[in-house]
């Protein structure tokens, strides 16, 4: 048995260059699908899992990220006077608790690694998760749960994976596993970072969601760079499992890459089709379209 997972950190300083220019002013985690940006999906995934207190670490123009999970109390006032129950009531939803967010910047765009060693302070001396708000993950039970229940079973360090086709191995972080176990899990022996065509371990890629115990931070304090020239979180892990255990989860749902273009597309057509209303409107469209 293994104590509860609280916090989370939020690695959201990236400049969203493939989203130019929608990016030039707004932050690409502020970028909507349906009607609520990418990062509150995120943010509701890690609290469904059990997540007290989340830690952004941000950069220069990401401030309407924190005026997000902030009350705006001026809105919320307005649609109280105006007996918007339903709307006040869905707003409120979406804002984590006074003092259950912290907000850091990383200051130099010196990669995963370095973004998630920037938050040590905030974090501790206790385990915590990782979640890469550019990965949204659909399913009835979140990534994070999921991984929250093997954690409860296993302790250690989780990291969650999927398969992808052998020829974008170079693209992900790739892990080596051992025989999948009873619970669906299975022990990691190994991972390394966007491994270079033909050589990766297998054709299982970490797909950004990491339940982490606190010594990484020591070991990403003196990680050189990796993979891209920047401080690698992969190359740490791959440290760190010299002396912790490490444990797989597959994760069963779908993973939308709303860092690409066409990722961010279909994660908005899934999430309307989710919705009744809205499905029934775009159903027929998206049908004209197809021809
Ligand atoms: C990061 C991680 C990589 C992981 C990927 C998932 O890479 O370093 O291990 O597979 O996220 O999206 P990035 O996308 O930042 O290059």
């Amino acid at each position: 048995m293994s104590g509860k997972i609280k916090k989370a950190v939020l690695p959201v300083a990236g400049l969203g260059t493939r989203f130019l220019p929608a990016t030039k002013a707004v932050p690409k985690e502020m970028l909507t699908i349906v009607d609520a940006p990418v990062v509150q999906y995120v943010v509701d995934e890690a609290r469904a899992a059990g997540i007290e207190h989340i830690v952004f670490v941000t950069g220069r123009n990401k401030h309407v990220i924190e005026d997000h999970f902030d009350i705006a109390y001026e809105l919320e006032e307005t649609l109280r006077v105006r007996k918007k129950d339903a709307a006040l009531k869905d707003l409120q939803a979406t804002r984590p608790k006074a003092g259950t967010t912290s907000f850091t910047r990383q200051q130099e765009p010196l990669g995963l690694g370095h973004a998630v060693w920037c938050a040590r302070d905030l974090i501790g001396s206790e385990p915590f998760a990782v979640l890469l708000p550019d990965m949204l993950m659909k399913a009835p039970k979140g990534c994070l749960t999921q991984m929250v229940e093997a954690y409860k079973t296993h302790g250690g360090n989780i990291i969650s994976v999927e398969e992808v086709p052998m020829d974008q191995t170079h693209n992900y972080g790739i892990i080596e596993r051992g025989p999948v176990e009873q619970d669906d899990t299975f022990t990691i022996h190994g991972m390394v970072e966007k491994p270079a065509p033909g050589t990766a371990p297998s054709n299982l890629y970490i797909n950004g969601r990491y339940i982490l115990q606190p010594e990484i931070f020591d070991l990403l304090q003196k990680q050189g760079t990796g993979a891209g020239g920047e401080i690698q979180l992969t190359d740490a892990m791959q440290q760190l499992m010299q002396e912790q255990p490490f444990r797989g989860v597959e994760f069963k749902g779908t993973t939308y890459d709303c860092g690409s273009k066409a990722g961010f597309l279909a994660a908005n057509i899934a999430y309307a089709l989710d919705n009744e209303e809205l499905a029934k409107e775009i159903s027929p469209l998206l049908q004209k379209l197809m021809g």
